[in-house]
């Protein structure tokens, strides 16, 4: 018989223990600053762990984030810290914690939806995760990235600026940049510190990190870039931009690195930079899952975006991880959203983890029923949900592998 490891949320008296469980279990030194950070990032009482008598096990933690999805913002479980001691793998605690965290969310009412970075990709499709956004990881041969000629790069000036001054410029143009960039995040101040750290551990063998800062001839700050220098190494760690001049110079200060051969970036799948360069092949790509969408509630997650075209659809989902999703759904869109239970014959028969997928307005249902995932039962009905779930651009989460801690 399989043994069962109670789960419950940790006590602040039960941290360190927790911590050591989670750094064991990534493969990394215990070290004190470890316990520190673990401790001001997580959120009292969303960190569950599972125990063998009195033994921390296993452990699985949220972020409470707010993220821009296709027409609006919405609050969302960042799921983060899931491990489990390899003394007590493959008994069951993950898919118990995974079972605990969608239950307490549907439960209280709490984010409509979850979402994760995944360490294997194997892992949380079964719990009806689906790959909602990619990463294009950048890789340009330096001497070969050139602007095409006539870029506007408009007349705004570029200033390097310490970390101290830099900051606030960050955070406010950030801020409008994430409102309209489905998959970016808030980021509260423990976030940026994240996001910002800059010891030892955080460099890699690289330098400190570098501020470059773009204001327009008014003084607005318009977009800024922050990387470190490896050996002949540029390594662009986030770019953010409010207009396509900034955007473009920003690119061009970037470039004009001297000293560097390399440059690494991980970008969204459609990054404008391919069409800023003469040679679009400079920047050789490879794509690979980012982020993982999970429905909490297929009623109240698919009210809360808004669809690229008008739609009339009832959708039949099967979900045997959280049983109380499954069922029909009438989802209407037009000047607002609803989404009801209903009898009514359906047009689409999928799982939760299709619509994860699709939430983010990145995969295609079109592309889940041409692998069998999405069953046409209405004639058309693929190819009118998938043209309103679609977003105007790639999602695109700016922290690379880090959400949801940054
Ligand atoms: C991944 C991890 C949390 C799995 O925990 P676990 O308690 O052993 O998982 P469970 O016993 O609940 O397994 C559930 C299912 O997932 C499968 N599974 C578990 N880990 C897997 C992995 N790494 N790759 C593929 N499948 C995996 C199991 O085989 C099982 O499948 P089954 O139901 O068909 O038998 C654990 O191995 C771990 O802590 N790994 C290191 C840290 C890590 O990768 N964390 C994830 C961060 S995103």
């Amino acid at each position: 018989m399989t043994a069962t490891y109670p789960l419950r949320t940790i006590r602040a008296d039960e941290l360190d223990a927790w911590a050591r469980m989670i750094t064991t279990t990534y493969g990394q030194d215990w070290y004190e600053g470890g316990l520190r950070n673990a401790a001001d990032s997580i959120e009292p009482g969303r960190t569950i762990a599972a125990y063998d008598g009195e033994e921390i096990v296993g452990g699985a933690s949220i972020y409470g984030r707010v993220m821009t999805v296709p027409g609006a913002v919405t609050p969302v479980a960042g799921i983060t810290l899931v491990a489990v001691l390899p003394t007590h793998r493959r008994r069951g605690i993950l898919t118990a914690m995974m079972r605990k965290q969608l239950t307490d969310l549907h439960e209280s009412g709490g984010e409509p939806i979850a979402a994760l970075n995944a360490a294997e990709a194997t892992i949380y499709g079964r719990f009806g995760y689906g790959v909602a956004s990619c990463v294009a990881e950048i890789q340009a041969d330096k001497k070969l990235l050139a602007l095409r000629p006539g870029t506007d790069l408009g007349d705004g000036t570029i200033r390097l600026l310490d970390r101290r001054q830099a900051r606030p410029l960050l955070e406010k143009v950030y801020d409008t940049a994430r409102r309209t960039g489905v998959g970016w995040v808030d980021r509260t101040e423990k976030f940026w510190e994240a996001r910002l750290a800059d010891g030892e551990r955080a460099r890699d063998g690289g330098t400190a990190l570098r501020f470059a800062v773009h204001t327009e001839p008014g003084g607005e700050v318009s977009g800024y870039v922050f990387y470190r220098s490896k050996p002949r190494l540029v390594q662009v760690i986030e770019v953010a931009a409010t207009t396509r001049q900034s955007y473009a110079a920003l690119w061009r200060y970037l470039i004009d690195l001297d000293a560097h051969a390399g440059l690494t970036y991980d970008g969204a799948v459609d990054e404008p930079l391919k069409h800023l360069l003469t040679d679009p092949r400079a920047a050789r790509t490879s794509v690979i899952d980012n982020l993982w969408v999970r429905l909490v509630d297929v009623d109240r997650a698919l009210a809360a975006r808004r669809y690229s075209t008008p739609l009339d659809l009832v959708l039949e989902v099967q979900d045997t991880f959280c049983p109380w999703n499954a069922g029909r759904y009438h989802l209407w869109a037009g000047d607002s959203v609803t989404c009801e239970r209903t009898q009514a014959r359906p047009g689409l028969r999928l799982t939760s983890a299709e619509l994860g997928a699709a939430y983010l307005g990145g995969t295609t249902l079109a592309a889940l029923a041409a692998a069998g995932r999405v069953e046409e039962l209405r004639p058309g009905a693929v190819t009118a949900a998938s043209l309103a779930f679609r977003g105007e651009r790639e999602p695109f989460h700016p922290s690379g592998w880090a959400f949801p801690a940054f």
